[in-house]
Formats: structure tokens, C-alpha cells, sequence
């Protein structure tokens, strides 16, 4: 029986790794896509999504537009491409533009009915967010009960050791604080955080894509792209441990539903500053119990890059 998924994403490149992951992968359902402004402005995130699922053949899979702009800040967040000049994502995907026309129904309407007419008839569906949080936030904040409707939620977002838009903050949290907030307060039951500190330890090469693009499969050879414009993006600004290499972060959560024993993760209390001048949008993981309060997320705090690497090139066969 395959695990039903919904994702909400900002789709730049590692979403749509996570989207033709869950669109491919034998063992997930993927039931719709939500969009979010993040990388990109949310109309161009709504593109790009219709472009992969377009091209990997899965039209069939809707997709939702959802929030503009963040929660609170008016200010928040500039989109990426604006912020740091690198090809990280760059605007719209390199994929012929989409046949396909977005939903008619906005993200958070879709998710509040979708997700109680799931609870009403005992169905699981696992939402994926990996983008800003701010489609989330607004389904806690108009439906309070959501975060009991919502059984699990696996979301790519914060940094302990590591931050990728400020020294503190990571970019999911960082550009729209207030959202991530609410997720973290909010008593989903199975909350599973993926941060930059495990998907740093999933890193693909240039052999990672040689064997994608030798898979002679649309997927595969998106993949291979999108990996190879990550790794000069990563080389040029950000690079990694291993020069040549390149995380796909929002994979690793798609994965992980597909294969638990890709990572590992611990209990602990995570929250999310909002007012730091230095600290905005910092994930606050308290590793060492110092808050007194207890674990209210599963943090990742490994992932087994090899498995992760096979899972894709099996899904994109
Ligand atoms: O910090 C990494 C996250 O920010 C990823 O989800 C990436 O797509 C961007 O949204
Ligand atoms: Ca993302």
C-alpha cells in the first residue's frame, strides 16, 4: 500500500527533485502539490511545479497556488535569486514551459478540506513542506484544529550547526519566522524536521550524476541537470565539505518517507526566534534540555547518503 504524500514546496531545484520523487517512487502517492512563495516568487513556484510533474509525466497530479507573501513581514523574504545574484534555482526551471493549468482552488483551502476529509474517513496522507512554512501557518491559524487533523508532517527547514542565508538562520525559516513558529508550536503529533545539518551529509558529485543522466529517463536526466547547476551554485558560494558536491535537501524528506532508515533522528525541543537582530529565523534545537521543555519535533540528525543516492537512482530508473 503506498503512502499518500502531499507536498508544499517552493519549487527550485531540490523541490523538483522532491517532486519527481514522490511523483515516481513506487512506494508514495503523490496526491497534489501546494505552492509558496520562497525561491522564487509563488507564481513562478506554480510554473516550475507544473513543468516537472509536465515532464516527467505526471500531469495528473494538481497543483494549488498558495501564500504571496510571508505571514507577518512585509519585508520577507526577498526571492532568492534576488538575494544572493548565485544560479541556486534561478527563476523558471530549465524544462519546456507547462501544458498544464493550476488548480482552481487556492493552497490552504485545498489542504484544510483535503486533510479533514482524510480524518473524516481514516485516511493517512503525509504533507511534505519544503518551502517557507507560510501555507502551513495559515491552515493552523484559520483552523486551529488542523494540527490535530494533520497526523504527520515532515518539514526541510532550520540549522543547528549550519546556516545557508544568515550565520544563524537557514532560508526556509529565515523568510517567514513567524510561520515556522506556529509549526513548531503547534502539537502536530509526528512532527519530523529535516535540517541543513543532516541534508549536508547527503551530498551528490558528478559520478552521482553521471549515473542519473546514464539512467536514459526524463527524471534522471533532470535530476542530473539540476544536481550538476547546485554543485557550481554550491562551488561558487557555498561549498561544501566535499568541493564538487551538492545537497538536495528537500529530497532527503520525500526519501525518508519512502525508506524511514535513510536518517535518524532524536527528540528534541525546537522553537524559532522571531525578533534577533542577528539571530531572525534561527532554528532553536535544544540539544542539551536547557529550555525545560520537552521534545516536541524528531530532528534528523543523520542521513545514510549512499541509501539515500540508491533510492533515487532506483525511483528515476
Ligand atoms: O535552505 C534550503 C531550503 O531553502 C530548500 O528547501 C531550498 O529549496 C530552499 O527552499
Ligand atoms: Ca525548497
Amino acid at each position: 500500500m503506498a503512502t499518500k504524500v502531499i507536498l508544499d514546496c517552493d519549487t527550485g531545484t531540490d523541490d523538483a527533485v522532491a517532486i519527481m520523487l514522490a511523483a515516481l517512487h513506487p512506494d508514495l502517492e503523490l496526491l497534489a502539490v501546494t505552492t509558496v512563495n520562497g525561491n522564487v516568487p509563488v507564481e513562478v513556484v506554480t510554473e516550475n511545479s507544473l513543468r516537472v510533474l509536465d515532464h516527467v509525466g505526471r500531469p495528473d497530479v494538481p497543483v494549488y497556488p498558495g501564500a504571496a507573501v510571508a505571514l507577518a513581514r512585509g519585508d520577507f523574504p526577498v526571492p532568492r535569486a534576488d538575494l544572493t545574484g548565485f544560479e541556486m534555482h534561478g527563476r523558471h526551471l530549465a524544462l519546456p514551459p507547462s501544458r498544464s493549468a493550476p488548480a482552481d482552488q487556492g493552497a490552504v483551502a485545498f489542504l484544510l478540506a483535503r486533510f479533514e476529509a482524510a480524518r473524516s474517513a481514516g485516511e493517512d496522507i503525509v504533507l511534505v513542506a519544503t518551502g517557507p512554512l507560510t501555507n502551513v501557518a495559515l491552515c493552523l491559524k484559520l483552523e486551529p484544529r488542523f494540527a490535530r487533523t494533520l497526523r504527520r508532517l515532515v518539514v526541510m527547514g532550520g540549522g543547528h550547526e549550519v546556516g545557508n542565508v544568515t550565520p544563524s538562520a537557514e532560508f526556509n525559516f529565515w523568510a517567514d519566522p513567524e510561520a515556522a513558529r506556529v509549526v513548531m508550536r503547534s502539537g502536530i503529533r509526528e512532527l519530523v524536521l529535516v535540517p541543513l545539518d543532516a541534508t549536508h551529509q547527503a551530498l551528490l558529485d558528478e559520478g552521482d550524476c553521471r549515473r542519473l543522466r546514464s539512467l536514459g529517463t526524463a527524471a534522471g536526466s533532470a535530476t542530473a541537470a539540476m544536481v550538476e547547476q547546485r554543485i557550481r551554485a554550491h562551488d561558487q558560494s557555498q561549498p561544501m565539505a566535499r568541493p564538487g558536491s551538492a545537497p538536495v535537501h528537500d529530497a532527503v524528506c520525500v526519501a525518508l518517507v519512502a525508506d524511514p532508515q535513510i536518517v535518524t533522528t532524536t527528540g528534541y525541543h525546537v522553537d524559532v526566534e522571531t525578533s534577533g537582530e542577528l539571530t531572525v529565523g534561527r532554528s532553536v534545537i535544544d540539544t542539551h534540555q536547557r529550555s525545560g521543555r520537552p521534545p516536541n519535533v524528531e530532528v534528523a540528525t543523520s542521513v545514510d547518503q549512499g541509501r539515500f543516492v540508491e533510492l533515487l537512482l532506483q525511483a528515476f530508473a
